[in-house]
């Protein structure tokens, strides 16, 4: 068996598929674009379901990556051996090209080829869908892996609980057959399997068969091609190639390790505490520089994808303290973090500052919170009678005092106590309709639906370019512009931050534009007669052709496909809620427009 790095891993792997045909993608941002139903990318096929269920990839129909996921749904476990809210997935992809047959005799040439990884077959172990009324039992895929050499008892048929894949509750789907190392380890009982946890079968990787597109009310569509989605941890199969208990101790995490020990001065291992806290910081804070890093990006707030985040590097903060560290330390752990992975994920090199900016603020920001925060969960504790923490105070503690849930508990535990978590969710459930009602109130008095604010927040996008322009000079030039429901994001050329002042003047420019009420005015004329006439917009050249150009007054003309409000006076007030580097030369603001009733 081959003793291999993460990082040759990596390499290894997309070499092997690259000489067979695949084309190699980068990972896709840890932030699903265009899928509002999750918060992160979860698997490798994640961004790729669109191609799953037919459309056409641009990079061809066999294709292969190393994705960065994040699952949080396990984040309780995290301290153990194996459990990590990060990890990068090794996957290859038939986009309706092979099947079956390629996809398990590729897998095991990878696996046992002394060229490859050089496990011996022997070690290996197999599971194939047993079957049921859905889909029939997959021989088929049995006999291409005893056409491997895998002997009959190594082949397990197990129901849809353990070999069908679907990401979340519908989508693209199928059976699977998954692959395992057997450590040696004696059969726990006459039904063992790698469907039990006794620890003598471990995952390496996971062929999905994708074959149907479960709808909302559960059916089955077969699809119209057949797919082949694997995946395979990496940090997992560096454990089992060197026979590594714990992921923490793969050359990953090591060195965080080491530098969390000389910190702290304590042990990795000296007690189970002290290796949980550790293994905590080191998994928390890696998703949070992976996070804060994002092409997409993400930054810690109380909801979403932010809160996920908030939590993570509050929880970490918190057993920093336990450890002993000074602040300060984390960044010094995050700052590793990037040097480990920097030159795959180049992204952490890129927004190293914004990584390290941010996790400084939100521990600062946590620490404040922290102090008054115990000392009112030690209040609640010594008026408590009985052993459970109602959900109200739960709630108090993280509405007012920033407290997550989660830490309350943690808390609680450490006292023999409990929390009502019921009681707390609901509490949680109802202060979200009540914040969502209020947000949705902004844009009442005219405004029916999402398109609406989307088509106000168009119009003041060219005010705000209109009246950067005017502070900050013809310097800026739009570079991207988003757009939904509840806020703008503009990107522009301009070579520095943006001063407080500055800011302030464009957001009076704009809402003074919102006050004079100035019809927004659409004509359609010539690009060259738009040009004349000193339209600005991103329209290439094009001799001929007819463009829309908005005016707005003397405040702004652009070439723009529109639609727009009729008059700014529908708008709104105009608040920019962000200024930040978008990338080298490039700033970005989000602003978005308040409903004042
Ligand atoms: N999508 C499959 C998984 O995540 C490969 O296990």
């Amino acid at each position: 068996m081959k003793k291999i790095t993460s990082k040759d891993l990596r390499v290894c792997y997309l070499n092997f598929f690259k000489e067979r045909g695949h084309a190699i993608i980068p990972s896709a941002s840890l932030i699903p674009e265009n899928d509002p139903s999750v918060l992160f990318t979860t698997a490798g096929m994640h961004p790729l379901i669109p191609y799953l269920l037919g459309q056409k990839h641009p990079q061809g129909n066999r294709l292969a990556d190393v994705q960065k996921c994040i699952r949080t749904g396990d984040i309780d476990e995290v301290g153990d051996n194996s459990h990590c809210t990060f990890f990068e997935m090794l996957g290859n992809w038939s986009l309706g090209d092979y099947f079956k047959e390629q996809s398990i005799k590729w897998s095991y040439e990878f696996l046992t080829d002394p060229k490859y990884l050089n496990i011996d077959k022997n070690r290996l172990a197999v599971s194939v869908f047993a079957g049921d009324e859905d889909c029939p039992k997959d021989e088929e895929s049995a006999s291409y892996w005893r056409q491997c050499g895998i002997k009959k008892d190594k082949i397990f048929y197990l129901p849809k609980k353990n070999n069908w894949w679907i990401a979340g509750s519908t989508g693209p789907c199928g059976p699977d057959t998954e692959i395992f190392f057997d450590t040696g380890k004696p059969a726990c009982g006459k039904d063992c399997s790698p469907a039990c946890d006794c620890g003598k079968y471990l995952e390496i990787w996971n062929n999905v068969f994708m074959q149907f597109n479960k709808q909302s009310d559960g059916t089955l569509i077969p699809l119209a091609q057949k797919n082949v989605d694997t995946g395979m941890g990496l940090e997992r199969t560096v454990c089992v190639l060197n026979g590594i208990n714990s992921v923490y101790e793969t050359d990953v995490f090591l060195p965080i390790i080491k530098k969390l020990e000389e910190l702290s001065k304590l042990n990795y291992g000296s007690s189970a505490d002290v290796t949980k806290a550790m293994r905590i910081i080191a998994d928390h804070i890696r998703s949070a520089v992976f996070l804060l890093g994002d092409r997409v990006g993400v930054t810690p707030s109380n909801v979403d994808q932010g809160y996920v985040l908030r939590r993570l590097i509050r929880r970490a903060v918190r057993y920093s303290n336990f450890l002993g560290l000074s602040k300060g330390d984390l960044i010094k752990i995050a700052a590793l973090f990037i040097e480990i992975y920097k030159d795959v994920y180049t992204e952490l090199d890129d927004n190293q500052n914004k990584i390290i900016e941010e996790l400084n603020k939100e521990e600062e920001k946590f620490l404040n919170t922290l102090i008054s925060g115990e000392k009112e969960f030690l209040r609640v504790v010594n008026k408590l009678e009985g052993s459970l923490i109602d959900g109200t105070t739960a709630f108090r503690l993280y509405d007012t005092y920033g407290f997550p849930l989660e830490m309350t508990k943690e808390l609680a535990k450490e006292r023999g106590l409990s929390v009502d978590e019921k009681g707390f969710n609901e509490k949680f459930a109802e202060h979200q309709k009540l914040s969502q009602d209020t947000s949705g109130q902004r844009f009442k008095g005219g405004l029916a639906d999402s398109g609406q604010a989307t088509t106000l927040l168009h119009t003041a996008t060219h005010l705000l370019q209109a009246s950067l322009r005017k502070v900050l000079g013809d310097e800026v030039a739009q570079k991207g512009s988003n757009i939904n429901p509840e806020r703008l994001r503009f990107d522009f050329s301009f070579h520095r931050p943006m001063t407080q002042e500055e800011i302030k003047k464009t957001e009076e420019l704009v809402n003074q534009a919102i006050k004079d009420s100035i019809p927004v005015v659409c004509e359609e004329i010539s690009i060259d007669e738009a040009r004349k006439k000193g339209a600005i917009g991103l329209f290439a050249d094009k001799y001929g052709q007819t463009v829309k150009v908005y005016t707005i007054g003397g405040v702004s003309m652009e070439m723009c496909g529109g639609p727009h409000a009729a008059n700014t006076n529908e708008l709104g007030r105009f608040v920019i809620t962000k200024e930040q580097s978008s990338s080298s030369g490039i700033r970005r603001i989000k602003a978005e427009l308040i409903r004042e009733e």
